[in-house]
């Protein structure tokens, strides 16, 4: 079959990680006689050097007309020790999340057995870990207004708001992913304090009676969430919450795996899906060659799995993943301190990208 795929390779380690993804897909496309028609756009930085805004109109009209997107990174420290920059990279992100309509953003946490030892935590602690964060992301304080500061500039403010409907249609992407998972939503909230979160609860509460009671739901408020996410993550299935939680819980929660390198997350809503790791730009690694490339080659057979359908297609590239990880062809962030003071250094993003492909 023939898919066109927007690429949107973005700043820092970005462009190196994507073009790893990419060479998987070459492999998925040649081995199962499919097409993967790739369309390079800019976003971030890059595009603001390019054109001065972070993400411009035909990156999105490429988005638009593609069967999907993948995504690298996006940021760059010469911005983010200016607060007075007018443009920023990652506003970028957000003006592409909302006029793509990306409203639910799912953000799976599943370890590899072999990997136990490069996990901060305790492994019976890891034991039986596998879990999704559905973490609403067009809304709340990442978008509310009015925002702003005050006329001298000494008071600032952001608003939360949040309206039923946007609740819910992701808390429906949430239950509707629990049924083929073990039934169980936990939904996150500070509805001791907000007044957002108690119209959380309320609509996830009626929506959850009235169509999905067969399955099990409670509710968690954020600071409990985040000390359970640590100290007993097995406990979660589907954690059900809305933006700017999701995004503190989502990167604690990816230590439990023992490296934020590995995980993918998918964000859809509306028309075109896009894929992208949860780690961020890493400007330090840059043109090193040390990035860890898995958790973009995990996005990719997201995108082939749940935009394309091409399930076997994609347990070839996770299986792929998973005998690279433990024939211990990885990069410098998956080999544990003690191996790295024996003077064991670790494959580079090529060499992991092309074993993955050889194993495709
Ligand atoms: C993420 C990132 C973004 C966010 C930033 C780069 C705007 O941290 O995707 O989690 O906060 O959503
Ligand atoms: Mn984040």
């Amino acid at each position: 079959m023939k898919k066109n795929i927007a690429l949107l390779p973005g700043d820092g380690i970005g462009p190196e990680i994507t073009a790893q993804a990419v060479a998987v897909l070459k492999s998925v496309a040649e081995k199962y006689s499919h097409e993967f028609v790739f369309t390079e756009g800019i976003v971030g930085a890059c595009a603001i050097d390019e054109c001065g805004d972070p993400y411009p109109e035909q990156t999105h009209k490429l988005c638009m007309e593609s069967d999907a997107v993948l995504f690298g990174a996006i940021g760059d420290p010469k911005y983010d020790n200016d607060p007075s920059a007018k443009v920023r990279p990652e506003q970028g992100l957000l003006k592409m999340r909302k006029s793509l309509g990306l409203f639910a953003n799912l953000r799976p946490i599943e370890p590899f057995a072999s990997l136990r030892e490069s996990s901060p935590l305790k492994n019976e602690r890891i034991e039986g870990v596998n879990l999704v964060i559905v973490r609403e992301l067009t809304g709340g304080l990442y978008f509310g207004e009015p925002r702003g500061r005050d006329e001298n500039g000494n008071r600032a403010f952001d608003t939360c708001l949040y309206s039923k409907e946007e609740i819910i249609r992701v808390a429906r992407v949430a239950f509707e992913l629990a049924r083929g998972r073990k039934r169980h939503v936990t939904m996150v909230d500070k509805a001791n304090v907000l007044e957002t979160s108690r119209l959380w609860r309320e609509t996830v509460k009626t929506l959850h009676d009235s169509e999905y009671a067969d399955i099990a739901l409670d509710f968690m408020f954020v600071d409990n969430a985040a000390m359970q996410l640590v100290t007993a993550p097995a406990f979660f299935d589907v954690l059900l919450t809305e933006n700017l939680f999701g995004d503190i819980l989502s990167d604690e929660a990816s230590v439990i795996t023992g490296s934020i390198g590995l995980l993918p997350s998918a964000s859809t809503g509306a028309k075109v899906a896009l894929y992208e790791p949860i780690h961020g730009s890493f400007p330090q690694a840059k043109g090193k060659n040390i990035a860890n490339p898995i958790a973009t080659i995990l996005s990719a057979a997201m995108m082939i799995e749940c935009s394309f359908g091409f399930a076997k297609e994609a347990a070839a590239i996770k299986s792929a993943c998973k005998k690279a990880i433990e024939e211990g062809v990885v990069t410098p962030d998956l080999i544990a301190a003690a191996e790295r003071a024996k003077g064991r250094k670790g494959y580079s993003t090529t060499e992991v990208g092309e074993y993955i492909c050889k194993n495709i």
